[in-house]
């Protein structure tokens, strides 16, 4: 029912997070979506975005994927259905919130192919010993990528986690005021042997980065 008059109007449930304010679950043409105050965090645009991201990416050799922000898990959905995936997936978030909402309102649920850990993507990887060949970077809070995740610590941390001829995805910014941070990111990539492609505006908005290991 709620499906069918979203195609007249959208319906949209509200929850408040501590991280980002007030999260709106919104039906919206028969379809449902994650969204904060000013940016859609899964489905929707948000989706579309990753899905072009990853249609560069050789996905069928990945044995083990690690998603930083698991929001309400919309990458998760296109690579199990668009991509057929069937292996191993990690999925993080700090947001115990958006985790009870990705089990609750998304349908998502652990199971022997999917781990879900609710922690600090930063705290996770300076500890992390797993290795993974594909890192799918979506951390935002808002319309944000926060600062810290420019910083080469985290990127020295990420490539360590990365397997021999691993790739990371990384949806960078909204808009382009995170050029010049993440053009340090793209030479400390480079530096360590990766092949880097930097893709603007995708889905008219986000700008997207590609590495490829070619250790
Ligand atoms: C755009 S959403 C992720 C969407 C998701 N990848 C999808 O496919 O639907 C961004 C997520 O990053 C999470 N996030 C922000 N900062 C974080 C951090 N320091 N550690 C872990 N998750 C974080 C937010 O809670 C939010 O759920």
């Amino acid at each position: 029912m709620i499906r069918l008059l979203s195609y007249i109007y959208p319906i949209t449930k509200k929850v408040e997070s501590k991280y980002s304010g007030t999260l709106e679950i919104t039906w919206h043409n028969g379809k449902k979506h994650l969204n904060t105050k000013n940016a859609n965090y899964s489905y929707g645009s948000l989706q579309k975005i990753l899905k072009f991201g990853l249609q560069k990416i050789d996905v069928s050799n990945c044995k083990n994927i690690l998603i930083l922000g698991l929001g309400a898990g919309s990458v998760i959905d296109t690579l199990i259905k668009d991509f057929k995936f069937k292996n191993h997936i990690t999925a993080l978030d700090i947001d115990p919130v958006i985790i009870e909402i990705a089990k609750t309102e998304f349908n998502l649920s652990e199971n022997k192919n999917l781990k879900i850990i609710c922690d600090d993507a930063v705290r996770y990887m300076n500890q992390n010993k797993n290795l993974f060949d594909l890192i799918i970077v979506d951390l935002f809070i808002d319309t944000e990528v926060p600062e810290f995740f420019f910083n080469s610590s985290l990127w020295n941390n990420l490539i360590q986690s990365n397997s021999e001829k691993g790739s990371i995805l990384f949806n960078a910014s909204l808009q382009n005021n995170n050029n010049k941070k993440l053009f340090g990111i793209i030479s400390h990539l480079e530096d360590n042997n990766y092949q880097t492609t930097k893709l603007e505006k995708v889905n008219g908005t986000n700008t997207l980065l590609i590495a490829k290991s070619t250790k």
